[in-house]
């Protein structure tokens, strides 16, 4: 049985897809069959991937439209056991064209009820909003990971989160659970960040941070400027390591949920 994660933060450039493309390549090499969904207009898990939008047949627009089926649209990555669910900016039309249908927020989990089973584990790759494709995303998955900057207003955008992530499990989802915070972008040095980062870590119970901290590190963008993975492009780089060790620690507590639902 396919586990859905949701990597959503409303908070823009905070590395959302930055570790969504770096953990599903990395359980891939880790032989789990992934699926990533990019659920965001901008596109940037497709380009991430080294996918071409132009040459794309169907993307997430017209699956989630119920113009076609998932199968239709996704395609395999180069890289192994990972497959994806292609998106280009057609998918803003999806934003406004839903609010006229009834089932509007459940859209998605219509979507990926479908292909679920035929992966170990299924990445959405969320936009940085709180509107109706977020909600969408809400709805479908089962764990949501949150990337966070250690920036002074950090907590408050979590806060609002949570108060959404709140609402999504008692009215539509009640199986959704957080499965943790994960610190990117981290530069050591920087004393103000590591205070937000410890002040974080009390504030939560201590297994919903991450202990993998990503690394500020300039391999990792220089990556996805030629669209591929950080474990492909330098495995060896700090950011190659420290995904490599976020996706074990990821796919660990998918073992624990696993063992919890019997
Ligand atoms: N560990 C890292 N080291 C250096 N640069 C990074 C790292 N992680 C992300 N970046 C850079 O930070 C920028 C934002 O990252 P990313 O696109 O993953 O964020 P996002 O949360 O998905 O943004 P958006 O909200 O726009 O979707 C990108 O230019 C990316 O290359
Ligand atoms: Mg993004």
């Amino acid at each position: 049985m396919g586990i859905v994660i949701g990597v959503v933060n409303q908070k823009g450039g905070v590395g959302k897809t930055t570790t969504a493309v770096n953990v599903a390549a990395g359980l891939g090499a880790m032989g789990k069959k992934v699926l990533i969904v990019d659920f965001d207009p901008q596109g940037n898990a497709t380009t991430g991937f080294g996918i071409k939008k132009k040459y794309l047949e169907a993307t997430t627009y017209e699956v989630i439209m119920g113009e076609k089926r998932p199968q239709e649209a996704i395609i395999p990555t180069r890289y192994k056991n990972v497959k994806i669910l292609p998106a280009t900016s057609q998918l803003c039309e999806a934003e406004l064209q839903l609010a006229d249908v009834e089932q509007r927020n459940h859209q998605l989990r219509k979507v990926i009820l479908q292909v679920k089973d035929d992966y170990d584990i299924v990445i959405i790759d969320c936009l940085p909003s709180l509107g109706i494709l977020a909600i969408n995303a809400l709805i479908a998955v089962d764990r949501i990971i949150v990337p966070m900057v250690c920036e002074p207003f950090a907590l408050e955008g979590l806060a609002q989160l949570m108060q959404t992530v709140k609402k999504v499990k008692r009215t539509s989802n009640k199986d959704l659970k957080f499965m943790g915070i994960v610190f990117t972008m981290v530069d050591k040095r920087l004393l103000a960040s590591n205070e937000i980062m410890r002040d974080i870590r009390k504030s939560f119970e201590s297994d919903l941070v991450f202990q993998t901290v990503i690394p500020r590190n300039v391999r990792v963008t220089e990556a996805q400027s030629v669209g591929e993975p950080i474990i492909y492009y330098d495995k060896n780089s700090k950011g190659g390591d420290a995904y490599e060790r976020l996706a074990k620690e990821i796919w660990a507590k998918c073992r624990e949920m696993e063992k919890k639902n019997g």
